[in-house]
C-alpha cells in the first residue's frame, strides 16, 4: 500500500471538496464551511504536500516557510484506511527536506501530541499565541 504512494509537492489534483473530505474523515477538526477560505490557506502556503493512491487523497500536509530560519507546520491529516501505515512519517520527511536549517513549529490537537513526539519534535515553552 505505502509502496504504491504518489507523494505530490503543490496543488496538483487538488480541490476544496477533497480537502474537506479528507479532514471530516481523518478527522481534523477546522473550520471547513466556506471552501473558498479552505483553498485560499493552501494558495498561501509556501509549501503543500499531499500523497495519493491513484486519485484518491490519502494525506496531507501544509506549511509556511521563510526558507532560512522559521516554519510553521499545519494540518497534517491522513485518510482514516491508511492511517498508522506511515503515510505521514512520508509527508513529514518532505516538509523536513523543504524545510531543511530551519525551526519548524506546530500546534498539535490532543490525540496527536505523542505522534509529533515520536517523529522527533520537542516541546517548547517559550510560544506565545494571540487570536486575531
Ligand atoms: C496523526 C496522523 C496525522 C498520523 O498519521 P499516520 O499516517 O497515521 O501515522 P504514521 O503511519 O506516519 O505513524 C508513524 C508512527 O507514529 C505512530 N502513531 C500514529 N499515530 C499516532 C498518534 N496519534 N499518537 C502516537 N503515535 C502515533 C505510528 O504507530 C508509527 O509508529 P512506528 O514508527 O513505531 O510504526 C493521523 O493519524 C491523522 O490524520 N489523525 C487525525 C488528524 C490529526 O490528529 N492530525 C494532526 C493534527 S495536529
Amino acid at each position: 500500500m505505502i509502496q504504491d504512494l504518489e507523494i505530490r509537492v503543490g496543488l496538483e489534483g487538488l480541490t476544496p471538496g477533497k480537502i474537506i473530505t479528507l479532514y471530516r474523515r481523518a478527522p481534523l477538526l477546522r473550520a471547513v464551511d466556506t471552501p473558498s477560505r479552505v483553498w485560499e490557506k493552501f494558495e498561501a502556503s509556501s509549501l503543500v504536500i499531499t500523497a495519493w493512491h491513484g486519485d484518491q487523497l490519502a494525506g496531507i500536509v501544509r506549511a509556511m516557510s521563510d526558507g532560512v530560519s522559521e516554519s510553521y507546520l499545519c494540518e497534517l491529516a491522513v485518510e482514516p484506511d491508511v492511517q498508522d501505515s506511515g503515510v505521514g512519517r512520508k509527508l513529514l520527511d518532505v516538509v523536513f527536506e523543504q524545510c531543511k536549517g530551519t525551526d519548524l513549529l506546530l500546534r498539535h490537537s490532543s490525540i496527536s501530541s505523542k505522534y509529533y513526539e515520536k517523529l522527533g519534535f520537542r516541546r517548547v515553552d517559550n510560544a506565545w499565541f494571540r487570536k486575531l
